[in-house]
């Protein structure tokens, strides 16, 4: 994975015209008012677009009704965050994040990349705007995240040393910790920490973390984010941990122990982050995953499904069969892991293929892919729902259904 680049796509603008309802144009693409519904904390922003897919009808109502949250990743420069604050917006993806999501989470804005431009700043403007959005629209907010081996900023590589790391990462943890207090659902604390392939007998990755301060700087970072905001969830999220393929299966057994560790030895931590990119092709999640989700369970931890979608690529099938293998695993994970009672929320990584990683120029997946374009999430290019918005919003139905 690298740790550059922003989205290639521009900010697409919808209005009626656009998108073939040309007798509503003079009213343009306004909020529609309706009765305040109970799992709406704030006011109803629903586009009167698609009555079939937003109000009651939408990912976050259908969680909401099963005691679950819905929620996705989000660009907060892409956010039409004035024009809500006005009560009016025209922008298509703003529409989609409010219709759709209980909890957002920023894509890329609360790394260490977007926070810190220098060694002795901070730079809170794009998360501030996430915020603001999140209060305009009464949405909860997780943080992502205090601590990872990329999204680094270029200073840091010249600047930590093993004298002061220690110190760089628990005063960033407490800066951005503490600035946000309060306000968060949870934090990635600590993010992608194992990785085997480096060949350390606890799974830890080495670089630059580790080889810096020592295996404790995990606990180092819960600590300080327990200290800054007592309130909110610390998580450990990581990824390639879902199915039965050899190494996924080792990572998830280490992992396990590094949850072990960590709880034995009293350190704050709540749950754990399953990311959750999956690929239609190949080996799918199984007993394993749910045996690893009971474990941490009787742990005391929840499991938050944090940054799924499923990739198309390496299906030989042509546009319709790719939508339909997609959706199949997102109905048949969703309904493997929200069959457990300690997973009380989904976040898809993203909800449009127009905005998303996937679809990255500068992302492997991306550039592998045959060339098709990925349509990995609920909402399509054009902000129709694909067929994994139905099966995922099927799988929201289906939690605790006898
Ligand atoms: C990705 C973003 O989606 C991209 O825009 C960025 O270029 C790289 O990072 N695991 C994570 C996320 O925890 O932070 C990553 O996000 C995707 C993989």
């Amino acid at each position: 994975m690298t740790n550059t680049g922003k989205s290639q796509l521009t900010r697409r603008q919808f209005g009626w015209a656009a998108l073939g309802v040309g007798a509503a144009g003079a009213l343009g693409l306004g909020w529609a008012a309706v009765e305040e519904p109970r799992w709406r904390r704030k006011r109803q922003y629903d586009a009167a677009v698609q009555p079939g897919v937003t109000g009651a009808n939408s990912l976050e109502a259908h969680a909401a009704a099963r005691g679950l949250l819905y929620g996705a990743a989000v660009d907060p420069g892409l956010l039409d965050v004035e024009g809500v604050a006005k009560g009016h917006s025209t922008d298509a993806y703003t529409h989609a994040v409010a219709a759709q999501t209980g909890i957002l989470v920023p894509e890329n804005a609360m790394k260490w990349q977007a926070l810190r431009p220098t060694a002795d700043s901070f730079d809170f403007t794009q998360a501030d705007r996430l915020m603001r959005f999140a209060r305009l629209t009464g949405k909860r907010v997780r943080g992502h995240n205090l601590c990872w081996h990329e999204a680094l900023p270029g200073w840091f590589w010249g600047t930590a040393n093993k004298e002061n790391a220690r110190r760089l990462l628990s005063d960033h943890i407490r800066m951005v910790a503490g600035y946000f207090r309060g306000q968060l659902q949870s934090w990635d604390v600590v993010n992608e920490a194992i990785w085997p392939q480096d060949g350390r007998e606890d799974g830890l990755r080495t670089r630059p973390w580790l080889e810096l301060i020592g295996p404790e700087y995990i606990e180092l970072a819960f600590r300080a984010a327990a200290e800054a905001d007592p309130q909110t969830k610390l998580v450990y999220n990581d990824y390639g941990i879902e199915t039965e393929q050899p190494e996924e299966v080792q990572k998830r057994a280490q992992v396990l122990k590094l949850l072990h560790r960590l709880k034995d030895r009293g350190v704050p931590i709540h749950a754990v982050g399953v990311q959750s990119h999956l690929a239609a092709a190949g080996q799918q999640p199984g007993a394993g995953l749910q045996s690893f989700i009971r474990e941490v369970g009787a742990m005391g931890l929840e499991v938050y499904i944090t940054e799924m979608d499923v990739n198309c690529r390496g299906l030989k099938q042509g546009p319709a069969g790719r939508d339909a293998a997609v959706a199949e695993v997102y109905g048949n994970y969703l309904d493997l892991v929200l069959a457990e009672p300690n997973v009380p929320m989904v976040l898809t990584w993203g909800i449009t293929s127009a905005h998303c990683w996937t679809n990255q120029l500068d992302q492997r997946i991306q550039r592998w892919a045959d060339f098709a374009r990925q349509r990995p999430l609920p909402f399509d290019d054009d902000f129709n729902p694909t067929p994994a918005f139905w099966r995922l919003r099927g799988a929201l139905d289906g939690r605790n259904r006898e």
